[in-house]
């Protein structure tokens, strides 16, 4: 899969060399100059070809990156949203499923049925249903914020401008990670797979296994994590994982 993305950069990359005239014309000077130098000069692959797509901007919720890995892992679930089971007719799995089936209106919270469930006290009512628990504030948070801007498909690159993998931090790097792609499933008295990651420890037990990275990169032999994703986690949340596990799995 790296590989395959790498050759897929590569191909872009030429094709973008030949049409270098028509982004000077545009203004869109090809050679960045605001200092956030394309070249990585941190050690990783100065190759790395994933710090050619558009940087995130920070302002902005992401649908493929920040919200459907927390539907998938909270509702897209068998027996709930995924598509066989499509509860109510609402189908959680991808950003045209959700606009189809979730009763999402843009720039409006009120009428957006989405956010409804997810803030709702009834229990009766709530999702996740009980005894999944809530989500938390900063997930609602994004699916709202997401919602007021417009509930959009934008796509951007994390690992734009390059990846910092120095001093990664498992409170600050790898538990939002796993908070959003993986606690849907692995948490709780029952959690899938038969384990949880919801504290330090629990993640570390994985880490020490190898199955951990050897899921979440898609290595052949291990189930690929997140279950039921399209694609792995962005190259950037890859590279800390690694570089955090190849530095010991610090609790930093
Ligand atoms: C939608 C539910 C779901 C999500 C989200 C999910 N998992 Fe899993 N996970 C599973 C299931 C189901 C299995 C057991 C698969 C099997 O044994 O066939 C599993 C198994 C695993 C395994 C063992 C794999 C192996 O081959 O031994 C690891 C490690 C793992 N998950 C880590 C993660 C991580 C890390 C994330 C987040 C990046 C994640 N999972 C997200 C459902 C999920």
């Amino acid at each position: 899969m790296p590989f395959l993305a790498f050759g897929f950069g590569l191909v872009l990359s030429i094709f973008s060399c030949q049409h270098e005239p028509i982004t000077i014309e545009g203004g869109n000077n090809p050679i960045d100059t605001t200092g956030n130098n394309p070249i990585d000069t941190t050690g990783n692959n100065p190759m790395d070809t994933t710090t050619m797509g558009t940087p995130c901007d920070p302002d902005v919720v992401y649908f493929e990156l920040e919200v459907l890995p927390i539907l998938r892992s909270n509702c897209a679930k068998s027996g709930c949203h995924d598509e066989n089971s499509a509860q109510d007719g609402v189908i959680l799995t991808s950003y045209e499923a959700v606009m189809a089936t979730a009763k999402v209106e843009p720039f409006d919270l009120n009428d957006s049925e989405l956010y409804e469930v997810i803030t709702e006290d009834d229990p009766d009512k709530r999702m996740p249903q009980p005894p999944n628990p809530r989500l938390t504030s900063d997930q609602v948070n994004l699916i709202s914020t997401w919602i007021l801007q417009g509930a959009r498909n934008e796509t951007c690159d994390p690992g734009a401008g390059g990846c910092n993998t120095d001093n990664v931090s498992f409170s600050a790097d790898i538990r939002p990670v796993i908070e959003n792609n993986c606690l849907g499933c692995h948490r709780g008295a029952n959690p899938v797979g038969g384990f949880s990651l919801e504290t330090y420890e629990q993640v570390v037990a994985q880490v020490n296994s190898g199955r951990l990275y050897g899921a979440v990169s898609w290595q052949s032999g291990f189930v690929a994590m997140p279950y039921g994703a399209d694609s792995p986690l962005p190259d950037c949340s890859l590279d800390k994982i690694k570089a955090w596990i190849d530095a010991g799995a610090p609790n930093n």
